[in-house]
């Protein structure tokens, strides 16, 4: 090992060293102060999938194919889900990731980025800086600047496959700053899936892929219901449909409406079919202490909305049968303008979709719809402004003869004045039709 050198001993190092090495000529002492390595676990942070998760086959499979068409580029990818609230968004990602999960050894990171309310969302530099102490950065080491916390994330998860879920996401922006670095090899990238009740059209640019929630189909609902109410109140079959069929695919609406059957044994089923039977008590009996309701999830989104989008979400509720154009749209607008930007803009909210029906979003002029639940909470609004109820003459759901508007592109020369700017939205992929779910055309009632 030693030999004696121009100077006295050498001391000769074998094999590699990494990092700084002290050669001494003779050591008396040695003291090691070695603190012990705190433990880091893999952080594995994704909520627990939901216990009684039914349906959605058709998106699982969707999702499949969106990752393997998006890992074929080699970035980090990124999948976004799309829907109203109360749709199942979590709860499908959630079920999915967590079927999947094991193949990511860097880990599963889980916010709630809060954008149900995007002027309260959540600072990604905070989410940032919890993602990095997850991941075993000291806090002393993390950055204080969020250019920096974002830089410093995609370093640690470079080369890692790490799975993240943001939930309730209100922005490209504020995505983009929590994306990790490029995945250990081409083919086998890092997965985000984002959750949002907003059509982020800005995180198609980062390559995003899109899929939009539609209401659950109805054997999927009936399964749902059963699962939670428990096989032995099968014995009012009529009763049974009628309730679910009432919740028009909303896995909220079903999940507590079957709640208050399962933990009220001895209720009847037809008690609370008869509540939500009819229009006025039907919101009040899908809510469960207040908090998990259908029409907190309808609050929330409404009180995010511009005064012009808020009237148009209201008055639009009132034109009868299943769908509507930008003319009809506009008559009941009582305005001239185009009113094409206001519905387009209320649909990248989620609280309107382009109608199955017609073709959708592919066709020059959309047809827009309503879930009847959504339409059922607008009414709500627009009568209570209005400070009257729907017009008992007008239920045969058509539109009244004088109302209905000339073609106001034909008077305008082939041009329209738009109320607001249209925005362009990518289009996301929808497998849930929106039809089979209605119960009748609403009730006209002149704006
Ligand atoms: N496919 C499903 N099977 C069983 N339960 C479901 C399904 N989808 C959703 N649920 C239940 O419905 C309720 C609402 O779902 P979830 O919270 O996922 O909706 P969301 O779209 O994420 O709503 P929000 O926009 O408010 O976050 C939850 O109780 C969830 O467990
Ligand atoms: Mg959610």
């Amino acid at each position: 090992m030693g030999e004696a050198g121009h100077f006295g001993w050498r001391n000769d190092l074998s094999g590699v060293v990494h990092g700084p090495a002290i050669q001494a000529q003779s050591i008396r002492d040695v003291h090691l102060n070695i603190t012990p390595a705190t433990f880091v676990p893999t952080p594995r942070q994704l909520p627990p999938p939901p216990p009684h998760f039914t349906g959605r086959s058709a998106e699982l499979a969707e999702l499949d194919r969106l990752a393997d068409i998006s890992a074929q580029t080699g970035r980090a990818v990124i999948i976004v889900i799309i829907a109203a609230g109360g749709f199942g968004k979590t709860a499908l990602a959630s079920h999915w990731l967590h079927s999947t999960g094991d193949q990511y050894e860097g880990g599963a990171l889980f916010a709630d980025l809060q954008g149900h309310e995007p002027a309260n969302a959540a600072d990604p530099g905070d989410v940032a800086a919890g993602f990095l102490r997850a991941l075993g950065i000291p806090p002393e080491r993390i950055p204080l600047d969020i250019a920096e916390q974002s830089a410093l994330l995609r370093s640690v998860t470079a080369g890692r496959r790490t799975l993240f879920l943001l939930d309730n996401a209100a922005s490209a922006a504020q995505v983009r700053l929590l994306l990790p670095g490029p995945g250990p090899e081409p083919g086998t990238p890092s997965l985000v899936v984002v959750t949002t009740r907003w059509r982020i059209a800005g995180l198609a640019i980062d390559g995003a892929r899109f899929l939009e929630l539609g209401p659950l189909d109805e054997p999927a609902a009936l399964d749902l219901f059963d699962r939670m109410v428990g096989s032995e109140r099968a014995a009012e079959p009529d009763e049974r449909e009628k309730l679910v069929s009432l919740c028009t695919g909303s896995p909220l609406a079903i999940s507590v409406v079957a709640a208050k059957l399962a933990t009220h044994p001895r209720w009847r089923l037809s008690r609370l079919a008869a509540e939500l039977s009819d229009e006025r008590t039907r919101l009040r009996a899908m809510s469960l202490d207040g908090d998990i309701s259908v029409r907190a999830a309808y609050d929330v989104a409404y009180q995010t909305l511009e005064p012009d989008l808020k009237r148009a979400y209201r008055m639009t509720a009132l034109i009868p049968g299943p769908s509507f154009d930008a003319e009809l749209a506009a008559a009941a607008l009582a305005t001239s303008c185009d009113a094409s930007g206001l519905l387009d803009a209320l649909t990248d909210a989620c609280l309107l979709a382009y109608a199955e029906d017609t073709g959708a979003e592919h066709q020059a002029d959309p047809r827009y719809q309503f879930h009847d639940l959504g339409r059922l909470y607008a009414r709500e609004l627009a009568h209570r402004r209005n400070g009257r109820p729907p017009s008992p003459a007008a239920s045969t759901g058509t539109w009244p003869a004088r109302s209905r508007p000339t073609s106001r592109r034909a008077q305008a020369g082939g041009g329209s004045i738009p109320c607001t700017t249209r925005r362009s939205t990518p289009t996301p992929t929808r497998v849930t039709r929106w039809t089979g779910w209605r119960h009748g055309s609403p009730a006209w009632s002149p704006p």
